[in-house]
């Protein structure tokens, strides 16, 4: 069901008492002043996971997600983490996808699809990442590829199944380097997506989906972002890290 979520992509940062005072200003500043965002969403590093969600237990609207999981259920994998295994901790929602992924690790959209089949199995919440890098825009080639990122990673679901998903729209060029797209641009690919799912799953499906926008999304830009017709929140890197820039973003609904 389509709902107003702020998620923060801790990434590869805060140790484990440093991550555990920033979710308790968090939580302790969102439960005082949100009051539009229907959900919050922090995923941590893993070492954070089974401590946040104690954490989270004593607030409805605030959830825990992983950023990553292996797409086999066990196994001689060493190092990787399973689906079944951050489900098992009590985190709710899992990052797949991200570009950082995609270029760091080689994750493709085949592997992807894979990766959300197991996360889905195993009762967690798939947000899935797309987005086209800067080369790809100024080739005007974007919607080429944000329309493949869908149908060879997510568009084998079931409308049930897909109906579990949050999609984020993370144009590459726009992370980490405060560069944000601007609304319009942003909302054109948002109304795109839609339309894409519409054609696939029909106009309802479409309409109950929740698509976030990622990309320096800041304190300052997050409303205008929040009040375009097809964004329906943000996935938030950089200003996760700061209580009261997260919060501020959060606060975009009000
Ligand atoms: O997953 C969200 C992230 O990629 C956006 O990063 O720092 O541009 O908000 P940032």
């Amino acid at each position: 069901m389509r709902k107003k979520i702020v998620a923060g992509n801790w990434k590869m940062n805060l140790d484990y008492n440093e991550g555990l005072a920033l979710f308790s200003e968090v939580t302790n500043m969102v439960k005082d002043e949100a009051t539009g965002t229907q959900q919050v969403v922090v995923c941590s590093p893993f070492i954070h996971l089974h401590s946040l969600v104690q954490l989270a237990k004593g607030y409805s609207n605030i959830a825990v997600g992983a950023q990553n999981a292996h797409q086999a259920e066990s196994g001689a994998f060493t190092g990787e983490i399973s689906a079944k295994q951050i489900k098992s901790v009590g985190a709710e929602y899992v990052i797949l996808g991200h570009s950082e992924r995609r270029q760091y690790f080689g994750e493709t959209n085949e592997l992807l699809a894979k990766k959300t089949d197991t996360a889905l199995a195993n009762g967690l919440k798939p947000i899935f990442c797309i987005g086209e890098t800067l080369q790809e825009r100024e080739a005007d080639t974007h919607f080429g590829i944000i329309k493949a990122q869908l149908e060879e990673g997510i568009f084998h679901l079931d409308a049930d199944k897909f109906a579990q998903l949050v999609i984020a729209y993370e144009p590459v060029w726009a992370i980490g380097t405060g560069v944000t797209a601007t609304s319009a641009q942003a909302q054109e690919i948002h109304e795109f997506i839609r339309k894409e799912i519409a054609a696939k799953y029909g106009q309802q499906v479409a309409d109950d989906t929740t698509i976030l926008y990622g990309g320096s999304c800041n304190p300052k830009n997050a409303a205008e972002l929040f009040a375009q017709a097809d964004i329906d929140g943000g996935l938030i890197g950089g200003a996760s890290l700061k209580s009261r820039d997260f919060t501020d973003i959060v606060k975009a609904f009000n």
